[in-house]
């Protein structure tokens, strides 16, 4: 298969790395050609990380980093059997991606997205194919986690889930399906709960790292909450909680002042350095 990935950050690059693995040839675009070569890069240093760990031999590396063409533009999905995109979370900036990409895609190109909450059914209506467009929502650490939520919209055709599963399969991952409902299944619960910690600290219940070690330790989850909510990025979060208020109307989903607050100052977690811990040093410091 030839894949196309829009946008080369975390989640598109991942998205880019296992379409790779799976044996397809990927273009990973971004808006300009630079900050695609950062993606691959990013994914090069994962890479070699297995190499040293000798989980994975030189030549496959080299291999799979082979079938990855980053490019500053749209001009490569030409005979791309999937695309899927990966950009900021930004209804606007999807819809805006999607009108430039009329034209530049065969008929029998299936166009996916990655929104982690925004009605499919809507972005589709700005593309050229709601018959061939679905959310595929991958989970970060995209070459990590095994899920795949598929999300048709309301004129998405059965042809277009069955490849949109099909090209799933290719990856190794277990899909499931939901329905195009705000977030989605696996975020409706697990944001709101990210949400509720920063209101707990915010409330002063406990300190970032106790809340983080009451979850990791009293309910057994990998990461505590605050660290989860730092590596999905905290401007990803705020941006769902505030689809899931818009789209409902119900102020259980308004995100947490101290959210917002850290939203405002550009504190947006790991990818700039600080959120609920500052990741300058060797080991993350919790801020409070
Ligand atoms: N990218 C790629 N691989 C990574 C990685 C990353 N960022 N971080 C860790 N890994 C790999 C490691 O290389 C290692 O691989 P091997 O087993 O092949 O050696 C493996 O993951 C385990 O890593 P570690 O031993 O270093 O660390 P860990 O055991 O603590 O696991 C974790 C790290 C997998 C991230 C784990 O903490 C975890 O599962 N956390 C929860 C992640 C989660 O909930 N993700 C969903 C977020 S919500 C979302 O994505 C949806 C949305 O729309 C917001």
């Amino acid at each position: 298969m030839k894949v196309g990935v829009i946008g080369a950050g975390m989640m598109g690059a991942g998205i880019a790395q296992v379409s790779a693995a799976a044996g397809h040839q990927v273009v990973l675009s971004d808006v300009d050609v630079a900050r695609a070569e950062a993606g691959k890069a990013a994914t090069a240093k994962l890479l070699a990380r297995q190499v040293a760990k000798g989980a994975l031999d030189q030549a496959a590396a080299e291999a799979l980093l082979a079938q990855i063409t980053p490019r500053g533009d749209a001009d490569g999905f030409g005979d791309a059997d999937i695309v899927v995109e990966a950009a900021t979370e930004n209804e606007g900036l999807k819809q805006k991606i999607f009108a430039g990409l009329a034209g530049k895609l065969s008929a029998q190109c299936v166009l996916a997205t990655n929104t982690s909450s925004i009605s499919i059914t809507m972005l589709a209506a700005a593309t050229d194919r709601p018959d061939r467009f679905v959310g595929l929502h991958f989970f970060n650490p995209v070459p990590v986690m095994k899920l795949v939520e598929i999300i048709p919209g309301l004129a998405t055709s059965d042809a277009t889930r069955s490849a949109a599963r099909g090209y799933i399969d290719t990856l190794g991952k277990t899909a499931i399906v939901s329905e195009d409902s705000p977030s989605f299944i696996v975020n409706r619960v697990l944001c709101p709960m990210l949400n509720e910690a920063i209101f707990a600290l915010g409330d002063g219940v406990g300190s970032v790292v106790d809340i983080d070690t009451g979850l990791r330790l009293g309910a057994n989850h990998p990461m505590g909450p605050l660290t989860l909510a730092d590596f999905v990025g905290l401007d990803t979060l705020h941006a769902i909680m505030l689809v899931m208020q818009k789209a409902t109307g119900d102020p259980k989903y308004r995100p947490a002042p101290l959210l917002s607050k850290y939203v405002e100052a550009g504190w947006y977690g790991r990818k700039t350095g600080r959120g609920f811990y500052d990741y300058s040093g060797e080991t993350p410091v919790p801020t409070r």
